[in-house]
């Protein structure tokens, strides 16, 4: 495993995979727009050197991008990205591939997408030095109902496939699609 991780989006329902990830020996970047959460991430996990935290709206892209460019510099390279990324900011992934496909070294984009992926599958570049992984999040069919997933199952679900390395991965499940919560 690599040594530095970036999670966007990793102040909100990913915070369990932020804070797994720098138990498990990253330095972890994490950005969201609101300092209070971000700082509240690192107050949980008692280990506020093993973070840094980057306030930026992903929605601005040139501002955004400043921001991964100057970790990139920063930290020496990224090993390791898990991205949650609303489908209101089209340019924000690329332009984080496109800033970490400029080091040498290989790393991995964990991409976790929401249920509506696996009818609309998100384009995404196929760019040097990075190795892509789609995660999937479904729901869950209970009885005769079913419901949208929990942060802890998100959580538990992301650190399987980050674990296992999987190419693509589904957390709870997206069949029967009819059967998705409305
Ligand atoms: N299939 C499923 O079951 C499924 C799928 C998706 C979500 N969910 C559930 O739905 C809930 C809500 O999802 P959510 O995405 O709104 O919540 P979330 O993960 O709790 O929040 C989104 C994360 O992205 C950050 N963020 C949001 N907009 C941003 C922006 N413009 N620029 C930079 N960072 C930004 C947030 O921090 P800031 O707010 O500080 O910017 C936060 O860290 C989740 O808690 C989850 O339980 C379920």
């Amino acid at each position: 495993m690599g040594r530095e991780a970036l999670v966007i989006g990793g102040s909100g329902m990913l915070a369990g995979v932020s804070l797994w990830l720098q138990e498990a020996g990253y330095h972890v970047a994490v950005i969201g727009r609101d300092r209070k959460k971000l700082q509240a991430l690192v107050e949980r996990s008692g280990r506020p050197e093993g973070f840094s935290l980057l306030p930026v709206d992903y929605h601005q892209t040139d501002r955004f991008r400043e921001v991964v460019a100057s970790l990139v510099r920063e930290r020496g390279g990224i090993d390791l990205v898990v991205a949650w990324i609303h489908s209101t900011a089209p340019h924000a992934l690329p332009a984080v591939q496109q800033e970490l496909s400029a080091q040498r070294r290989t790393w991995r984009l964990f991409h976790v997408c929401g249920s509506r992926a696996y009818k609309e599958p998100p384009r995404v570049a196929d760019v040097p030095n990075c190795l892509y992984r789609r995660i999937l999040l479904g729901f869950r069919l209970q009885g005769d109902d079913s419901r949208w997933l929990t942060n802890e199952e998100i959580t538990v679900g992301v650190r399987a496939a980050i674990q296992g390395d999987l190419p693509f991965s589904v957390v709870g499940q997206v069949e029967p699609w009819d059967r998705r919560p409305v």
